[in-house]
């Protein structure tokens, strides 16, 4: 029996909507089975044979989710932040990833990174693997034992990349998806396979045509990047001269999610030259972007217009986009996230305000959370994930309110807070 059902006391936070932050100072988060049942100032009669966990003057927040992120890079995290994406991807990435062909290589650098995604602030992730099945299958292996709930993608490319990653064409890169998938969709409680096209350029018409038609017969999920890089968006159109914009070479193959519920959804990591049609097709389709700040900054993409895309309802979550990211830390996420707004909107496009702390904390919770289903608010019925914060080596001085501790607990984490708690639908994740 799992033991998902339980009161978690001390200071609850969570987001009530994109601009307001719920705050209840020593009260109850009750849990049955999984699932919220709301935040209460006294347990209910009717939960009052529950055991309590009471967490003193700590922080209670929901769990983060990190839509886009790449477990193969970990390993190199931090080098070659002075180059641009396709470089950086020649340079870096690509020899890094070709190491993953061997299972030696594979178990030690996965092991890791599975141990130290299970001891950040993420609950919830999309990640990419690599080309390789046996790797990707260990890695599904290694996020299954953290309790994280996750999205893991074998990633397919049969052009425009180095042999030594490059699959032999269209058919074989489609009989192994079709076997991976069948092999996975099944096989986990915590971890789901999703479709994972890299990017248009190393993608063939032939392949990207095969995927979509995976993605429809299975219903299945869908990651790649889109509109990161000018280079790479010319690129696109030179490779794929009839598109209208970048995201309609996905849309033409059926990649680029759909407007219907029911639907699995589709992730675009980076969208930050998204040409005004693109971010229509996007809203239409009901496609998330995951907004990577530090991996924009790190790789000098640009900045993306946050701010715009929440003016117009679109779906929005946060990715470190590990290692165009140098760290998986989803709160110096929601941190850059608002920093480069400040940036944009002083530099760039002065009627785009910057986005607030309530802003940032929602996108990497709800906004995020919500690829999941009900998840990343403490609202009755979403899933329990939980973080607890212990900021008492962060100094402070008397009079300072809980939204105050749990701003300077996401921007100070790093040098003096502690996570101390850490629940996923429920269950106890040890730390
Ligand atoms: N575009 C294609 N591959 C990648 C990758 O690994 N990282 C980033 N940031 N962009 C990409
Ligand atoms: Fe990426």
């Amino acid at each position: 029996m799992k033991n998902n059902s339980w009161i978690l006391k001390g200071n609850i936070c969570y987001s009530k909507s994109e601009k307001e932050l719920s705050v209840t100072e020593q009260g109850y988060l009750v849990c049955c089975q999984g699932i919220s049942q709301g935040v209460f100032r006294q347990i209910p009669e009717k939960f009052r044979g529950l055991p309590v966990t009471d967490y003193g003057d700590a922080l209670i927040f929901p769990g983060m989710t990190d839509l886009h992120l790449h477990a193969p890079q970990y390993s190199f995290a931090g080098l070659g932040m002075d180059l641009e994406l396709l470089d950086w991807l020649n340079t870096h990435t690509f020899p890094e990833e070709s190491r993953y062909e061997s299972m030696e290589y594979a178990r030690k650098a996965y092991k890791t990174f599975a141990e130290d995604l299970k001891r950040s602030p993420t609950t919830r992730a999309v990640i990419f693997a690599t080309v390789h099945v046996p790797a990707t299958r260990l890695l599904m292996d290694e996020m299954e034992k953290t309790c994280l709930k996750t999205c893991v993608g074998k990633v397919n490319m049969d052009q425009n990349c180095p042999d030594s990653l490059r699959e032999v064409d269209a058919k074989a890169s489609l009989l192994d998806t079709e076997r991976w998938l069948l092999d996975t969709m099944d096989a986990y409680e915590n971890v789901r396979p999703i479709l994972t096209p890299r990017f248009a350029p190393t993608c063939s018409a032939a392949l990207l045509e095969g995927l979509g038609r995976l993605g429809q017969k299975y219903n299945l999920p869908v990651q790649t990047h889109l509109s990161e890089n000018q280079s790479e968006i010319a690129w696109v159109k030179e490779l794929y001269p009839w598109s209208s914009f970048y995201g309609d070479v996905y849309d033409r193959f059926g990649l680029f999610g759909a407007g219907e519920e029911g639907r699995a959804p589709a992730v675009m990591a980076h969208c930050v030259y998204s040409a005004p049609e693109e971010v229509m097709r996007m809203k239409e389709n009901r496609v998330y972007i995951a907004h990577c700040p530090q991996s924009n900054m790190n790789l000098s993409s640009g900045i993306a217009p946050i701010r715009s895309y929440m003016e117009q309802g679109l779906f929005i979550g946060l990715g470190t986009d590990l290692a165009g990211g140098a760290n998986m830390s989803m709160f110096r996420c929601i941190t850059d996230a608002i920093a480069v707004s400040k940036l944009y909107w002083r530099l760039v496009d002065q009627g785009a305000k910057p986005l607030t702390l309530e802003e940032g904390f929602y996108l990497a919770t709800a906004g995020g959370g919500s690829f999941f289903g009900k998840v990343g608010s403490f609202e009755q019925g979403f899933e329990a994930d939980v973080l607890v914060g212990d900021d008492l080596e962060i100094p402070r001085l008397d009079g300072w309110g809980i939204r105050e501790r749990l701003a300077r607990f996401l921007y100070l984490s790093g040098e003096k807070g502690r996570l101390i708690g850490k629940y996923v639908a429920g269950v106890q994740i040890l730390l």
